[in-house]
């Protein structure tokens, strides 16, 4: 069993000065700059999680025989801290994160972290460095969980014994600046993210660095983002890029949503959760289905699909404009941001940033 070590703190004394932060934090585009601390906890089977620290951000040494450095055992997870209008910060949902880290771990024979072990490095490094979190609606402080194995061994029998586990932060500025535009997808054909069985609903990086060639192909055929179909038939939607995707049926007092079921080999996405719950509650029925790419075409051609948007932490709601295959390409509505797609991310920022109710509970404080 393990219990929660208290954190032993070393202050940066090279923090990056005022001055050149508030350059940083007036452009920081996306994952290019981080904040002065982050947080590193041990495991070992022995002692469990122990000797955590916050200090000074810097490189982390590694044996070049650690176990994630040849066999990948590394999981990851994302959520952003929010300024609100009194000044004082939160996370959304941290305790879901924590869960679904835990998921992950499970998946990956990776040991799992207490939720509150989880949540507590999250606090300290955003209270320590909560000069970093921005103040403008729509940026955010990153939060960047990860954890890795470091056991020295090259055998493949066993999975490691021993981990680090880590939290380090990113200012992000505005997903879309000058406001939301609808992106243009490629389908992939040639590879899949994940398939059943397999790792997809895990947050592991190895997904990611398989993904990264379908990316490439996305944008050789000059799209923004690739959507992954199932990896059995080829043609039930899965996700986008690094988003669940919804498609919106029908418009006005008749609009309706529907998302890809997690089956297994889609990621469950905290930003997907949340819209399952906010849009019934604003009018819009919500359910978990399965759509094909004909379904889809067919849908956007005779107009019974007027909205479709990718959905996750980094852009919350992206829409999506077009649709492009190696045989076919399509639009969707007008090709423009939709109501639908407008209210939900509207409502979702607003419970984010404080500036809208919470009546779920969402967001925690944090300092
Ligand atoms: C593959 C994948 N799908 C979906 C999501 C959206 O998840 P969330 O809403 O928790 O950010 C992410 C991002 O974390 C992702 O990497």
């Amino acid at each position: 069993m393990s219990t929660i070590p208290d954190f032993d703190v070393t202050l940066n004394e090279r923090a990056v000065p005022a001055a050149e932060r508030e350059r940083i934090m007036a452009d920081p585009g996306w994952g290019r700059y981080f904040t002065d601390h982050m947080v590193t906890i041990q495991y070992s089977a022995e002692r469990g999680w122990h000797d955590a620290r916050l200090q000074p951000y810097g490189p982390i040494a590694l044996d070049p025989a650690s176990q994630v450095l040849h066999y990948a055992q590394e999981l990851f997870e994302g959520l952003k801290a929010y300024r609100q209008p009194d000044g004082s910060i939160v996370t959304f949902r941290p305790y879901m994160n924590a869960a679904r880290m835990n998921r992950s771990a499970k998946r990956m024979a990776m040991p799992e972290i207490p939720e509150e072990l989880f949540v507590a490095a999250l606090e300290l490094l955003v209270r320590t460095d909560r000069d970093w979190v921005p103040t403008e609606e729509g940026a955010s402080l990153y939060l960047r969980p990860f954890m890795f194995a470091t056991t020295r061994a090259l055998g493949v029998n066993n999975p490691a014994q021993d981990y680090t586990f880590a939290v380090i932060a990113s200012p992000s500025g505005l997903y879309y600046k000058g406001g939301v535009k609808p992106v243009s997808v490629w389908l992939s054909q040639d590879y899949t993210r994940a398939a059943p069985g397999g790792t997809g609903e895990a947050k592991f990086g190895g997904n990611y660095a398989a993904s990264f060639a379908g990316q490439a192909q996305a944008v050789a055929n000059g799209c923004d983002q690739v959507v992954w179909l199932d990896a059995v038939e080829r043609r039930w939607v899965e996700e986008v890029g690094s988003m669940n995707l919804m498609f919106v049926y029908g418009e006005g007092a008749n609009a309706r949503l529907l998302t890809p079921a997690l089956t297994g080999t889609l990621l469950p996405g905290i930003t997907r959760d949340s819209m399952l719950k906010l849009a019934p509650d604003l009018g819009i029925p919500a359910e978990e289905g399965k759509i094909s790419i004909e379904e889809w075409q067919a849908g956007c051609e005779s107009g019974e699909i007027t909205e479709v948007f990718g959905c996750g932490t980094a852009a919350i709601i992206s829409p999506v404009g077009t649709v492009k295959a190696a045989d076919r390409e399509w639009s969707i509505g007008t090709g423009e941001t939709g109501p639908v797609s407008s209210r939900l991310r509207e409502e979702l920022i607003g419970i984010q940033y404080g500036t809208r109710p919470d009546p779920y509970g969402w967001v925690h404080k944090i300092a």
